[in-house]
């Protein structure tokens, strides 16, 4: 059966882009996301960070809208990091910073965060209550912050026919089968994501669970919504 240590955030981020190239739920919670953050009046000499920011795609559109701020890129796994540096390197980007830290490794001084979000990571953290404290504690009063987590166990298979009906409307059969050929990897991945679930390993919580997280921590809910097909949870928070 599939354990924590089975599953390898190492060797899924070696295949993790291809959600962000084809997987539309996933693209369109990044809109979604960028969205939210675009609204952010952020000053000059502004950080805000991204914590659990995998292999970039938030934490560099981050730093490629507000080039006046400098944004933390912040994940314990140096594949997902080499991924993001990858990226970086090619767009770019200097007020991009990559640190390779476990979330309890991470030391910020309180109040010094001009924004922040976390995206489908706080359900992999060992204390996801303690980490959504330090959120609370580095923001600075009256900042945003727009926090995402999976919170229901995954069905890999209806996922992988919501994904597959889509690629075969928009590629059609023969480029469809090879993008699930090689995206085989994510599949097995999130399938031991699920195991972890199940054997509650990981954080699962509904709604309403997830937004008490959040309040209990300090922050002030500004909306709240479910997103990616239902499973995961969509919170916009400021330290008030
Ligand atoms: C599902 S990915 C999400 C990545 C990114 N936020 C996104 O949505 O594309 C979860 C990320 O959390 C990171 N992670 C897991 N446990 C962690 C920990 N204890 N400290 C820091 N990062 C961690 C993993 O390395 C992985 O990159």
């Amino acid at each position: 059966m599939p354990t924590a240590q089975t599953l390898s955030w190492g060797t899924y981020a070696q295949k993790y882009d291809i959600l962000f190239d084809y997987n539309p739920f996933y693209q369109k919670l990044h809109r979604q996301v960028m969205q939210e953050v675009g609204k952010w009046s952020v000053p000059s000499g502004a950080v805000l960070a991204d914590i659990g920011a995998g292999t970039g795609n938030y934490s560099l559109a981050m730093a490629q809208n507000f080039p006046q701020a400098t944004v933390l890129h912040i994940d314990k796994d140096e594949g997902m990091n080499e991924q993001a540096a990858q990226k970086k390197y090619r767009l770019e980007l200097s007020n991009h910073q990559i640190r390779s830290l476990g979330v309890d490794e991470i030391k910020l001084a309180p109040d010094s965060l001009q924004g922040l979000i976390s995206i489908h990571a706080l359900y992999t953290f060992p204390d996801p209550a303690k980490v959504l404290q330090n959120m609370y504690e580095w923001l600075e009063p009256g900042r945003p912050a727009v926090l995402v987590n999976a919170g229901r166990i995954v069905n890999v298979l209806d996922w992988q026919l919501a994904i597959g009906w889509h690629l075969l409307r928009k590629y059609g059969f023969k480029k469809t089968l090879e993008i699930m050929r090689e995206g085989k990897e994510v599949s097995r991945q999130n399938a031991y994501i699920r195991e972890i679930q199940r054997q509650g390993g990981y954080w699962t919580h509904s709604h309403g669970e997830f937004c008490e997280a959040i309040e209990a921590a300090g922050f002030r809910i500004r909306h709240s919504k479910t997103c990616f097909r239902g499973v995961s949870d969509f919170v916009v928070a400021e330290k008030p």
